[in-house]
């Protein structure tokens, strides 16, 4: 019979065959690995690292860890099939020892946190009621309790301490220095979600498109009942309505095109039909590398935060000065010009 280790816990006997996951589940350690998914792997949440056997990865390990966390020995425990002696590591575990953080300390932390809510990093939708129920928690957690989200908000309100070297601020009796924030870290890093903020496309992001896709169509199809598409007469090459306008999403570069001036060899259609629309793409695709995001997420750097507005200023308001450019000339276009294309009062 294959023998499974849990590292630090429990050694087995278990059927050739046998699923890792759900071995696991049923020897109490289900608050580790929650399977979202319910085993597809799809999700990721029931990493473990496997520290020795385990076979081959299959297709789907593949797609949701990558070769990166593969190579660092995660796999999705529902995908296997225990077949050899195989030892694992169930992240977790080794938290509280490994950092020696005393629940009061979490608690301190949290309450400091709590007040400076606006500070934190927004990617986690830390809520101060989210910190008040970790904080009530804070026993269960040190003891490696609690899901990947819960972690993920932790490690989320560590790495804010860590950033500002805020250690020495914070008011409570245990130890807390900037090395121990650190190795705090490091053991909430373990606890993370494999795909942070994952959402699975099918079902969860199908339903609700079809859902509102059908009720968009239906609601379109009902409307259309009672109301006539605005039509006008035919057309006839004896007649040009004057101003001959443009469809509205089209009208901004009617108007663009109206008030671009000659510059040098450009003329006002180079200028209004090509280069502004032209260089109005380009600095929109160039949005993103504008402005680097606020940098404290993670210590390499690699996952952002800052999706405030005063996280990034400088590209909110370019990217408010572009879509606000087109909606005016689209307004102007629309409303504000009549016969000649000069200017009208519509109210007037
Ligand atoms: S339970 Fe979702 S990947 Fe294993």
């Amino acid at each position: 019979m294959p023998k499974v280790v849990i590292l630090g816990q429990k050694e087995f006997d278990v059927r050739p065959g046998t699923n890792l996951l759900k071995l696991i589940q049923e020897n109490r350690y289900d608050d580790q690995l929650p399977a979202t998914c319910g085993g597809q792997g799809q999700c990721s949440t029931c990493a473990v690292r496997v520290l020795k056997g385990g076979g081959a990865p299959n297709q789907n390990e593949l797609e949701v860890l990558g070769e990166d966390q593969i190579a660092q020995g995660w796999r999705l425990s529902c995908q296997i099939a225990v077949t050899d002696d195989i030892e694992v590591e169930v992240p977790g575990y080794e938290v509280a020892e490994a950092i020696q953080i005393e629940p009061g300390l979490i608690r301190d932390v949290l309450a400091y946190a709590a007040d400076r809510i606006q500070e934190l990093p927004s990617t986690q939708k830390i809520t101060v009621k989210r910190l008040k129920d970790l904080s009530n928690r804070a026993e269960a957690l040190v003891e490696g309790g609690g899901d990947p989200n819960d972690f993920a908000v932790l490690y989320a309100v560590f790495s804010y301490l860590a950033h500002d070297h805020k250690a020495r601020e914070i008011p409570t009796q245990f130890e807390l220095t900037d090395e121990k924030i650190e190795k705090i870290l490091e053991a909430f890093a373990k606890r993370l979600p494999a795909e942070e903020e994952e959402i699975i496309t099918y079902p969860y992001f199908l339903y609700v498109a079809f859902t509102i896709l059908f009720l968009l169509t239906a609601g379109l199809g009902i409307y259309s009942l009672f109301r006539d598409a605005p039509l006008e007469e035919p057309a006839t090459p004896s007649f040009t309505p004057n101003p001959e306008k443009a469809p509205w999403y089209f009208v901004g570069i009617q108007e663009l095109l109206a008030i671009s001036p000659n510059i040098g060899p450009f003329t006002s259609v180079a200028i209004g039909g090509v280069i502004a629309p032209t260089v109005f793409v380009l600095l929109l695709m160039a949005i993103p590398y504008i402005e680097p995001y606020v940098e404290f997420w993670r210590k390499d750097k690699s996952k952002p935060v800052g999706r405030r507005l005063r996280d990034r200023p400088v590209t909110t308001a370019l990217f408010t000065l572009l879509i606000g450019t087109v909606i005016a000339l689209i307004i102007i276009g629309q409303y504000f010009r009549g016969p000649q294309w000069e200017w009208v009062i519509p109210w007037q």
